[in-house]
């Protein structure tokens, strides 16, 4: 029998391209977004049912949830994908953008797991995958929300697991480095203050860098084959950084002075 696998913000990027792959691959796709107008074709590919859900409003998710499990029986397993990137200097943000920032990338992610959760636990089986990124690990200049986000999202699945362990229910991170999506430009909230300068120089100079990278980057395809190799190892692995690994092993080998001295070098030249 075919599986089934829940996408959020499967509108564009890496959430379509799973979308697609998963089609392909000949599972049932429920593919999620807030404005179920932009499907376009999705909506035309085999398997494939646009259901509208807004991370940040939890009748949207559970009516969601609901209508996946009516319509396939099980929910095998979840992409908690939809989010996006704060960008700027941190005096610049406001209560209210950290505060939407949190909701979306962090509360919720946290809200769709819970709604899976009854499901999979009473199947004993289900691989909740948490789309973080290598800025979960490491962090670059103006993004300090964002990173505080994702930080966030490798702490919570990392104790998950413990927990949920016991009933064969798989918790899973992927970890891109850049990936060519409109992250780095639509889905962007480029922060600004009225009157605050202080920070323009430094904006200038680390900005374009940032921009580069993304734009410069591969396409999401990868990212859909390792949420494809997470959602199938069958194992209890629990990271799958991709175009990240260079970035991720210094990490790892460096003291915090030489890193930073590094993306200073990298991204402040
Ligand atoms: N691109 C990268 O370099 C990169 C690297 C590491 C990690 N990531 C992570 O990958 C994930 C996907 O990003 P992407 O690169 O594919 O960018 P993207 O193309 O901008 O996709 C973001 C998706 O999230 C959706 N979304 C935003 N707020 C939402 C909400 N409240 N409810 C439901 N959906 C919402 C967007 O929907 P709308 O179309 O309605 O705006 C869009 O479908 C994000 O979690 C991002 O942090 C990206």
């Amino acid at each position: 029998m075919a599986k089934t696998i829940l996408v959020t913000g499967a509108s564009s990027g890496i959430g379509e391209a799973t979308v697609r792959l998963f089609s392909r691959k000949k599972w049932n796709v429920l593919a999620t977004m807030r404005s179920p107008e932009k499907a376009g074709d999705l909506a035309t590919l085999p398997g494939v049912s646009i259901l509208r859900l807004d991370v940040t409003d939890l009748d949207s998710i559970r009516s969601a949830v609901d209508e996946g499990l009516a319509q396939h029986g099980a929910i095998d397993a979840v992409v908690n994908n939809a989010g996006y990137g704060m960008v700027g200097p941190f005096e610049a943000t406001t209560p209210e953008k950290v505060q939407k920032q949190f909701e979306t990338n962090v509360f919720g992610l946290m809200n769709v797991t819970r709604e899976v959760l009854p499901s999979m636990r009473e199947k004993r089986s289900g691989t909740i995958i948490n789309m973080s990124s290598v800025g979960g690990r490491i962090t670059f200049p103006l993004y300090s929300v964002y990173h505080a986000t994702k930080f966030a999202v490798e702490g919570f699945s990392e104790s998950l697991q413990y927990e949920l362990r016991q009933f064969n229910i798989k918790v899973k991170l992927i970890e891109p480095g850049p990936i060519k999506t409109p992250f780095y430009d639509r889905s962007q909230d480029l922060v600004s203050k009225e009157g605050l300068k202080a920070y323009d120089t430094f904006v200038a100079r680390a900005l374009p860098h940032m921009q580069k990278e993304g734009h410069n980057a591969p396409g999401p395809t990868g990212v859909a084959y390792t949420v494809w190799e997470a959602a199938m190892d069958n194992t209890y692995r629990m990271r799958y950084p991709i175009n990240a690994e260079a970035m991720l092993s210094l990490r790892k080998l460096l003291p915090d002075r030489a890193v930073f001295k590094l993306v200073r070098s990298v991204l402040l030249r």
